[in-house]
């Protein structure tokens, strides 16, 4: 079989990780053109032989870029109306695209690439720069067979999870997508409970940060769930039960947590309207 033909419109934090991951993959047997305005950080993946990097979609055109089987679509969305608007030539009738920008629906890039283009949409989170996102992904009717290779495409920045109802993406954003912020917040504010408790900061720092990335990585590697893990190390009448009793009262972090995402959801849903 012919190798796929890959266009990856927009090159920066997420698309240049996906590209990493998709040419050290060896299942993965496609050449691919690169659209990027700013592209001199981009010196490893021009040296690769089956990638060629152009500034815009014009000069890939004049330069005689072949049509994609799929587009990636990964510019920001204040980009996107003007980006897709140049793809001209590099697709037809059949290419299909991936996009990964928040709040872009696929009815809005219908809207503007033809009712009849295969569209999936991802929802993506910041550690997918390190390989460990997590990312949600949504296929319209005509993008169905498209799952597996979006997977594969994607599995390139961390796990990925399908969906097969795009209104959930509003709330996939509130969890996970804007997720990662919440957790930053927990270890700065653990850090600086560290130092209100009487550890210098460096020290209440390293503490904090060490424990919640450590605390992670336990979740992702223990068979447990986060509520057996959190039962485990918490003794009655002692130091982490009387922590608890603060964080688990009525008034204390999961009500704290749900208002979060309630808000963040409602800000994706004004966004994308
Ligand atoms: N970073 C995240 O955690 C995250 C999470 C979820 C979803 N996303 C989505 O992922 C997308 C990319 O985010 P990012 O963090 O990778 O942004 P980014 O680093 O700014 O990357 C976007 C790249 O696209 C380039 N670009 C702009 N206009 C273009 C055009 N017309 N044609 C081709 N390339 C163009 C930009 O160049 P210039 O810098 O010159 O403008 C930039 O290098 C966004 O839509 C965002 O919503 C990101």
């Amino acid at each position: 079989m012919a190798a796929l033909q890959i266009t990856l419109l927009g090159c920066g934090k997420m698309g240049s990780a996906m590209l990493r991951g998709w040419l050290a993959d060896p299942t993965l047997d496609a050449n691919f053109t690169i659209i990027e305005p700013y592209h001199e950080h981009l010196g490893w993946a021009d040296a690769h032989s089956r990638v060629v990097i152009y500034s815009d979609c014009q000069t890939a055109m004049a330069s005689g870029a072949p049509v994609s089987s799929m587009i990636v679509l990964a510019v920001k969305p204040q980009m996107m109306d003007e980006a897709i608007a140049a793809i001209g030539s590099l697709r037809d009738a059949d290419t299909a695209f991936l996009t990964i920008a928040a709040g872009i629906s696929s009815g809005w890039l219908q809207a503007r690439l033809g009712a009849g283009a295969p569209i999936l949409r991802a929802m993506p989170n910041t550690p997918a720069a390190i390989g460990k996102g997590v990312t949600a992904l949504y296929a319209d009717h005509a993008a169905a067979d498209l799952v597996p290779l979006a997977t594969q495409l994607l599995g390139t920045i961390g796990a990925v999870v399908a969906i097969d109802d795009e209104s959930l993406m509003d709330a996939v954003t509130a969890v996970s997508g804007s997720g990662p912020a919440y957790v930053f917040l927990l270890a700065e504010a653990m850090t600086a409970a560290g130092i209100a408790a009487g550890l210098p900061a460096a020290l209440a720092t390293q503490l904090a940060e060490a424990t919640v990335s450590g605390a992670g990585a336990l979740i992702e590697a223990a068979d447990e769930s986060p509520a057996v893990l959190r039962e485990n190390v918490t003794s009655k009448g002692g130091t982490t039960a009387a922590a608890l009793a603060v964080l688990m009262d009525e008034n204390g972090l999961t009500p704290l947590i749900e208002q979060a995402v309630k808000a963040a959801k409602a800000r994706a849903v004004a966004l994308g309207a």
